[in-house]
């Protein structure tokens, strides 16, 4: 397929807007394939690298060098050891890497400069020599030493975008030719990223033709060791770090299709995405409530119903819809808790009694219970989620994503209640 087959619209600046709260501040590590950055789309990727900017989003560059490292090679027709850094670097392949990378980082930082944008290349990665693998001496080809985080967050705390190279300096000041895979995944984890973005000039991951978009890290490891070669040979290192990255603590990787008009931002903003996904399996602490919980439930929500953030409901209210309740346990303990009702109609669902003790609350809890009622109910086929809250409308709308809506956003079923409870909560909703 080619890139102008599957080009696809930006995402809208509503839905732009309505992340901007929960990406402010984050570090995203962006790492681009040497094949982008000659690709004739790359003007648009840095057109949306200064919207992800412009949306206080620290971004970090991290580039490859396979694709002009081949060019050169041909150019001076001589032969290297390995184009895509993942095997062992002999001299002449460090000598025109080298040549590459300088290439490479002048051309991302001429683009950046063009978009109005501050960019750095430091020496903020020490590599050291990965010495023999199998008992063959890999050369010149490093690994990550040590990872200058003060220089990083300096830069970045000064909307600064560091721009690194795969080449990097021992301790010594020895060159040695690092993966850039491998580079941005360990960025990822030391700069507490939310997330790393590969892009490349392929298309995204596909198992028996149909495209994965979405899947958790568990499932990638699981492609990884019983169906390798189902991944394509230019993908399978940054399955590799993905998988390594979210395993370190990186909450999302994804691998997107950078010749795509718009792809990055898409990616980012757009529900349904259009790249791969991967994510870690931050839901493992939440299950359904079971009948034995309903007094715990009713316990944690009393704080709530007596500061007026939740409604009373008695235990054996609880107890009669438990089946509703979804739980967040830790160690034996229910900390949070959330009532998932789905109207008759089927469409809507209900996101109510959320509450997460004192001493858990500011942790991402709260937004984890939620999105997880929200992935529920979208299984089960609603199309909106709702919720009315007293206090914390703004959670809802700038941790969660919702918006603000009227009675009339309200099931027919629900409005009448509403009017009479004399709560005056605000009534919010997500389309899912
Ligand atoms: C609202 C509540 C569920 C949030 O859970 P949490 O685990 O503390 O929230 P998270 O850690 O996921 O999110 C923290 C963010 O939410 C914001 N937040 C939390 N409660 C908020 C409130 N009541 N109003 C506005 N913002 C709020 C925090 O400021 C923080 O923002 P930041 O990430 O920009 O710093 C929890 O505070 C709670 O149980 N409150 C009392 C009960 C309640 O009001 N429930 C809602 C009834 S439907």
């Amino acid at each position: 397929m080619t890139s102008d087959e599957h080009n696809v619209k930006p995402t809208d600046l509503r839905g732009i807007l309505k992340y901007v709260p929960m990406f402010r501040e984050h570090v995203f590590v962006l790492a681009l394939d040497g094949s982008l950055v000659a690709h004739e789309n790359f003007q648009n990727v840095l057109l949306d690298i200064a919207v992800l900017r412009s949306l206080n989003i620290k971004v970090v560059l991290v580039h490859g060098v396979g694709q002009q490292l081949k060019a050169l090679a041909k150019q001076k027709q001589t032969a290297i050891s390995d184009p895509h850094g993942e095997l062992k670097t002999d001299a002449v392949t460090l000598e025109l890497a080298t040549e590459a990378a300088a290439v490479v980082s002048l051309e991302i930082m001429q683009g950046l400069t063009r978009n109005g944008l501050r960019c750095a290349t430091c020496n903020g990665v020490r590599s050291k020599e990965i010495g023999m693998v199998k008992g063959e001496d890999q050369l010149n080809s490093g690994a990550v030493d040590k990872l200058d985080d003060v220089l990083f967050n300096k830069l970045l705390d000064t909307d600064t975008i560091p721009v690194i190279t795969p080449i990097a300096f021992s301790r010594e000041g020895t060159p040695l030719r690092i993966n850039s895979d491998l580079l941005a995944s360990e960025l990822a984890s030391k700069l507490n990223a939310s997330k790393l973005i590969y892009m490349t000039t392929q298309d995204g991951l596909q198992i028996n033709d149909q495209p994965l978009t979405n899947l958790p890290v568990a499932n990638l490891e699981g492609l990884l060791k019983s169906a390798t070669e189902q991944i394509p040979e230019r993908l399978l290192s940054k399955v590799e770090h993905s998988v390594k990255a979210i395993n370190a603590g990186t909450p999302r990787a994804h691998i997107l299709d950078g010749r795509l008009f718009g792809a990055l931002l898409n990616e980012i903003f757009d529900k349904v995405g259009i790249g791969t996904m991967v994510y870690s399996n931050d839901y493992q602490s939440i299950r359904r409530a079971v009948t034995a919980d309903a007094h715990s439930i009713y316990n944690i929500t009393q704080n709530g119903v007596r500061a007026e953030s939740l409604r009373e409901r008695s235990q054996e209210s609880i107890e009669a819809t438990i089946a509703d309740y979804l739980v967040y346990e830790i160690d034996g303990s229910i900390v949070a808790c959330v009532n998932l009702k789905i109207y008759d109609s089927g469409d809507i669902a209900e996101i109510g009694s959320v509450y997460v003790q004192a001493f858990y609350q500011n942790k991402g809890v709260g937004r984890k219970m939620v999105e997880f009622a929200c992935a529920e109910a979208q299984e089960r086929g609603s199309k909106r989620a709702i919720a009315m809250t007293t206090q914390a409308s703004k959670f809802f709308s700038k941790v969660c994503a919702f918006e603000e809506g009227t009675i009339n956003d309200l099931p027919a079923e629900r409005r009448e209640d509403y009017a009479q409870n004399g709560r005056n909560s605000k009534v919010l909703y997500l389309d899912l």
